[in-house]
């Protein structure tokens, strides 16, 4: 698949912090022919027709969540961008907001202005300072030019646009613990109906979106949403930025049309597996997502692709494991963070997590009891549609898929009480190993 720049042309550059440069290069274009030459139904019809799909995870439809915000509403409506970036493996909208913040910028007028949002919040990782502090620069920048504020672009439409630094919580990037948090609370994600789009921050009509999913909004607009639909594959539209990480030789961030196949990423841009060893595993799309085995890296990379497999494409990171990695290990890890950050709220999930990464430690640390692996299975499938957000399933479903496709290693673990692979790496000649 060719590489088309539509998110990370200004990667690395400089001078794209500069509104000026940006306008230059047509910036701020895609708003500009929204507030002065579409109508607000015609920006979601684009949308609608572009096939965005929701990047921070879910994949929802983009323009289709929009339209579940009222039009008339005597309540104020919100938009909150989701700048939390938390799930392990993803590094993506840090590179938007550190290079191109206008475009992030742009985005969010063209949301608020097909919506009929006057006021903004960006929800931003606390941990995120040196991307605030650029943020905030654009931001200075773009109030000063008139771009934002009162008059956006000399037209009769008002925007505000206010940033909030969260305090390094992963659950805080779940869209309704976002919302608590940004009212001052406890981030404890919320019952749902009601949904944001109807009741979200104090209790009005909010839409919230992630920070890659509304910077291509200006080329959706500028271009035509059915041009971004053909960029990708069906249903779903246009690129999106794949954080590559693990055993390779070149892990980055690669902007690719949505449906690349797995292993061109792995294998063309990513440059293979280091020191030439043989692939394992790929996790594709954060850790939430269930694990896939080397055989299946023929899958194209997007939402319904991923799902018809078993898992997920989630927030585009992508883990790739080679034959060296234990993969029992590679779960304590995993479960060990979703112990770590579970809110507590709900039993199944505050406790089950806490089983999980126990039993895994029991089997990684030589101490399996005979019926861990069963157990594990039981507890994972206790958690499962059965919690207030969707962190219970996140730390289950890897659970499942770890066991079922690499059964033989837990087994092993179980039986015989120590790590095969290890076993393997430390009797291995250089001969055999190049034969793995
Ligand atoms: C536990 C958990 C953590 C999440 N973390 C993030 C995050 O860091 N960033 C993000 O954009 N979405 C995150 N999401 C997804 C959001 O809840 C929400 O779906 C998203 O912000 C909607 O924006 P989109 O439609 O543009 O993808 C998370 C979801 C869950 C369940
Ligand atoms: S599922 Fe877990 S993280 Fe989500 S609300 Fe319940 S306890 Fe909290």
């Amino acid at each position: 698949m060719p590489i088309v720049k539509l998110l990370s042309e200004n990667f690395g550059r400089r001078e794209a912090r500069d509104i000026r440069w940006y306008r230059d290069h047509g910036g701020y274009e895609g708003a500009r022919k929204c507030l002065f030459e579409l109508t607000p139904e015609q920006v979601v019809q684009e949308v609608i027709d572009s096939n965005l799909r929701g990047l921070g995870g879910a994949g929802f439809p983009t323009g289709r969540k929009w339209t579940f915000v009222p039009q008339e509403s005597k309540k104020p409506k919100f938009l909150v961008v989701n700048a939390d970036e938390g799930e392990p493996g993803t590094f993506k909208d840090r590179q938007i907001l550190t290079w191109d913040p206008h475009r992030l910028l742009e985005g969010m007028m063209i949301c608020c202005y097909a919506v009929g949002i006057h006021t903004a919040f960006i929800y931003i990782r606390g941990e995120y300072v040196r991307p605030a502090e650029i943020l905030k620069q654009a931001m200075a920048d773009a109030y000063r030019e008139g771009v934002l504020g009162p008059r956006c672009l000399g037209k009769d439409f008002t925007l505000d646009i206010f940033v909030h630094e969260g305090a390094g919580a992963y659950i805080c990037g779940e869209e309704s613990a976002l919302l608590e948090s940004l009212e001052g609370k406890k981030g404890w994600p919320r019952l749902r109906p009601p949904f944001p789009a109807i009741e979200g921050l104090f209790a009005c009509p909010t839409v919230i979106n992630n920070v890659e999913t509304l910077s291509h909004l200006p080329r959706i607009v500028v271009n035509g949403g059915k041009w971004f639909a053909e960029v990708g594959s069906p249903r779903n539209g246009g690129t999106r930025l794949f954080c590559l990480s693990g055993n390779v030789k070149r892990p980055g961030v690669y902007e690719l049309p949505m449906g690349t196949p797995l292993r061109e990423l792995i294998y063309e841009h990513g440059g293979g597996m280091l020191d030439d060893k043989a692939l394992k595993a790929v996790i594709p799309g954060g850790v939430s997502a269930p694990v896939l085995a080397a055989k299946e890296i023929d899958v194209p990379l997007d939402f319904d692709s991923l799902i018809k497999l078993g898992s997920m494409l989630g927030s585009g990171g992508v883990v790739a494991m080679d034959e060296d990695v234990c993969m029992v290990r590679a779960l304590q890890v995993i479960s060990h963070f979703f112990a770590h950050e579970s809110c507590g709220q709900c039993t199944p999930c505050r406790e089950g997590t806490g089983w999980l990464e126990k039993i895994v430690t029991r089997l990684v640390e030589g101490q399996a009891y005979s019926q861990d692996l069963p157990n594990l299975m039981r507890v994972a499938g206790n958690m499962i549609g059965t919690s207030i957000c969707a962190l219970s399933d996140a730390a289950a479903l890897p659970v499942r898929s770890f066991l079922h496709k690499f059964n033989s290693e837990f087994e092993y673990h179980a039986q015989h009480r120590r790590c095969d692979v290890e076993e393997r790496k430390a009797t291995a000649t250089p001969l055999a190993r190049s034969a793995v």
